[in-house]
């Protein structure tokens, strides 16, 4: 690392790396340099605690005991909802929904709001970056309901190209759009894409995976009808995700899963829903997963959106001139060239070296990127490629772990000779 390359940063990156226990861990007899968040992130002790001292003092099933231990465990459940709602931005908890993960969330929009609102003649807008989650649960139900999807296309610079956004909007009934690319970084207008979608008659729905880990989050800011993130890319747990919308919608909408908590009577010939936002919520809930959701954005909290986001616009610059500077025309970096226009989010051509082939060599030096199409074929069609290995960073990063992937870049050289 050249002096003129250190970066400003305003996170203490070696006090941060202390808190993630599997960081100490080795593979091949290297340090474990982890460059796949975007997959999934890593768990600081902070979380790993609060679920383990959860589990062996409070745990119990929520909203149906009135014993101690299942007081206590409603109290860590709703918590959590309220820390999501404080952390989003959102108006009101009761506009907090839990789910399994994104996929969940935007199937439930897509089996309650879109079943009772889409149908044939109608449209929806969607952008040629989605990933699959994005994509698929639009595409099964246009097959039951006959109505048209639209698609935003990526741009040569890798933004979204807003040319024909007039065009494309008009009369559609949702746009349905990432914040920020799995693959690409890119980071989409989304309040300019809201007032858009609200003149002309239709509702937004953000896929927020990649950008509540990574940036300040404001629902409200945004004028957003339908949010969705996860909890084990913002150094929670897996198993638990969000789906924020507005009040209003959520009222109107039918329930998604039928089963125990979401109703509020049961007779042998109908039944009646409870309040949102259990009225989604069948079935026992991912519960522990609730309160390692609530350490982790406390976690966040404590570093501060703020920062983390410019310690990431930081880490992402020095990431391109390293990688750029030292491998020229070798490499080829997916993406906004600007950082300040993108996430953290690397996607390579290295070389003529396959992604996957180079995703196993770079793990023998210990660093973990993931290779293969991200979920995003349609782009990868975009794009002219079949794959592409991800370096994907978070606060746990710095420039260390950068100089790790460019070293073991270099090593690939030796391998194939
Ligand atoms: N959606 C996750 C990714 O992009 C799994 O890697």
């Amino acid at each position: 690392m050249s002096a003129d390359h250190r970066i400003c940063d305003p996170l203490d990156v070696a006090t941060i790396k202390a808190d993630f226990p599997i960081l100490a861990r080795q593979v091949h007899g290297r340090r474990l340099v982890y460059l796949d968040s975007a997959a999934s992130s890593q768990k600081p002790r902070q979380v790993l605690d609060a679920m383990q001292d959860f589990s062996v003092t409070s745990y119990a099933n929520v909203h149906r005991g009135v014993y101690s231990i299942a007081v206590e465990a409603d109290e860590g459940f709703e918590a959590a909802r309220d820390a999501v709602a404080r952390f989003i931005g959102a108006p009101s908890s009761r506009s907090v929904v839990f789910t399994k993960n994104v996929t969940e969330a935007i199937n439930l929009v897509a089996h309650s709001w879109g079943r009772s609102n889409l149908g044939a003649g109608d449209s929806i807008l969607l952008t040629e970056m989605e990933h699959h989650a994005n994509i698929v649960p639009w595409l099964m139900l246009a097959e039951e309901k006959g109505f048209e999807i639209r698609y935003l296309p990526v741009a040569d610079d890798h933004t979204l190209d807003l040319t024909d956004l007039d065009r494309l909007i008009d009369g559609v009934k949702l746009v349905s759009v990432t914040a920020m690319s799995n693959v690409l970084g890119t980071l989409n207008p989304i309040e300019r894409l809201a007032a858009a979608a609200h003149a002309a008659g239709a509702l937004i729905l953000v896929d927020a995976a990649q950008w509540v880990p990574h940036l300040p989050t404001d629902v409200v800011a945004w004028d957003a009808d339908f949010v969705g993130f996860t909890g084990h890319k913002l150094l929670g747990p897996s198993g638990i995700g969000v789906l924020w919308a507005r009040e209003e919608l959520l009222e109107a909408m039918p329930a998604f899963l039928g089963g125990g908590a979401m109703i509020r009577d049961v007779r042998l010939d109908g039944w009646t829903p409870n309040e949102i936002p259990w009225k989604f919520e069948a079935g026992t809930p991912p519960i522990t997963e609730a309160v390692g959701l609530h350490a982790a954005i406390d976690y966040l909290t404590g570093l501060g959106m703020e920062a983390v986001r410019k310690h990431e616009v930081a880490l992402t610059g020095y990431a391109l001139r390293t990688l750029n500077e030292r491998f020229g025309d070798d490499i080829t970096i997916h993406g906004p060239s600007e950082p300040a226009q993108r996430g953290g989010v690397l996607s390579l051509a290295f070389r003529d070296v396959h992604p996957h082939d180079l995703s196993q060599i770079l793990d023998q030096h210990g660093v973990c990127v993931r290779a293969g199409h991200h979920c995003a074929k349609p782009l990868m069609r975009r794009l002219g490629v079949g794959a592409t290995a991800r370096a994907s960073l978070y606060v746990y990063n710095d420039e260390s772990d950068v100089d790790a992937l460019a070293d073991a870049l270099e090593a690939t050289s030796t391998f194939f000779g």
